[in-house]
């Protein structure tokens, strides 16, 4: 019998626009989707999975067959922790695990980038359309710059960051939110300048975050700290003008910038799933008690850097 597990994410920076080619920065949390596999001799594929959306877990048995060439039964159990349709990967975590568990059962040799790479075409045949965000940061685990417009996909430097996740309990599809964006994109021009607003957001989130890791002192960390937060802010302003903002995201925003996030905005495709909050240490605790206090889900989200394993 295998077993691997494989992390949820949540899109710092970048989201929507990353569809239209920009860079986006995601970073991988510690929530995770677990596979269990073992060959059987009936050759039949028995599933037994504690996930809403069964579609993965089939399209990663169907993709790693073949992939592997693989002619036998197998009994699968997959679970996970991440809440489906939230805006945190589950998706893309539920199909790295059970692809991996698979290679794993049959001693099919894989690379965090090979799984990636099944994984993001696991999520465009089930979706139609996906980018390699979800799926990249779940193989590789850290905090990862993705460019698609090179074929890119960088590991950022090791920087801390105090995320607390608010989630709103609306379970949303990226791919009607990916398709709301699209026609409002036809219908506005201008939505061109902000998807390339967003993506000018991203590459100075990004020169930021590697400032972070080499600050020299407690105070100069702190105020980067403070420009990344205050970029939250402008992103989630221009992602409410490309139309995915709702009253419970909007609540959960402002309820973690009076309690003293550093800043917040909405993670993922929006129209319901969680919003992000960047906290310092001491002001973690406030903030998701804030967000209880209204009703609301609080993760206090720590970043994962192991991805599949
Ligand atoms: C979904 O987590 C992020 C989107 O940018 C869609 C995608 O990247 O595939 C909205």
């Amino acid at each position: 019998m295998a077993t691997a597990s494989a992390p949820g994410k949540v899109i710092l920076f970048g989201e929507h626009a990353v569809v239209y080619g920009k860079p986006a920065i995601a970073c991988a949390i510690n929530k995770r989707a677990y596979a269990k596999v073992k060959k059987n001799s009936s050759g039949k594929i028995n599933i037994k999975a504690e996930v809403k959306d069964l579609r993965y877990v089939k399209k990663s048995i169907e993709v790693s067959f073949e992939q592997f060439n693989i002619g036998s039964g197998i009994d699968i159990e997959v679970s996970s922790e991440i809440p489906s349709a939230s805006g945190l990967g589950s998706s893309a975590a539920v199909s790295v695990a059970t692809l991996y568990a698979i290679a794993k059962e049959f001693r099919k040799s894989i690379s965090k980038s090979g799984l990636a790479k099944l994984g993001h075409r696991v999520e465009k045949e089930v979706q139609g359309a996906a980018s390699p965000t979800d799926t990249a940061t779940s193989a590789f685990g850290g905090i990862l710059l993705i460019e698609p417009s090179k074929n890119k996909i960088e590991p950022l430097d090791y920087v801390n960051l105090n995320l607390v996740i608010g989630y709103t309990g609306e379970e949303k599809s990226t791919k009607e939110l990916v398709r709301i964006v699209k026609e409002k994109k036809e219908r506005n021009k201008v939505l061109e300048s902000i998807i390339e607003c967003i993506g000018g957001v991203t590459c100075e989130a990004q020169e930021l975050i590697s400032e972070i890791s080499v600050a020299s002192s407690e105070k100069e960390k702190a105020k980067k700290y403070a420009a990344l937060g205050e970029l939250m802010d402008i992103n989630h302003g221009l992602l409410e003008s490309l139309g995915v903002g709702t009253l419970r995201l909007a609540q959960l925003v402002h309820a973690a910038r009076i309690n003293g996030a550093l800043g917040a905005k909405i993670t993922g495709a929006g129209g319901g799933g969680c919003m992000i909050a960047l906290a310092s240490s001491e002001k973690r605790k406030k903030i998701s008690a804030a967000m209880e206090k209204l009703g609301f889900t609080a993760i206090n989200a720590e970043i994962d850097r192991e991805g599949a394993k």
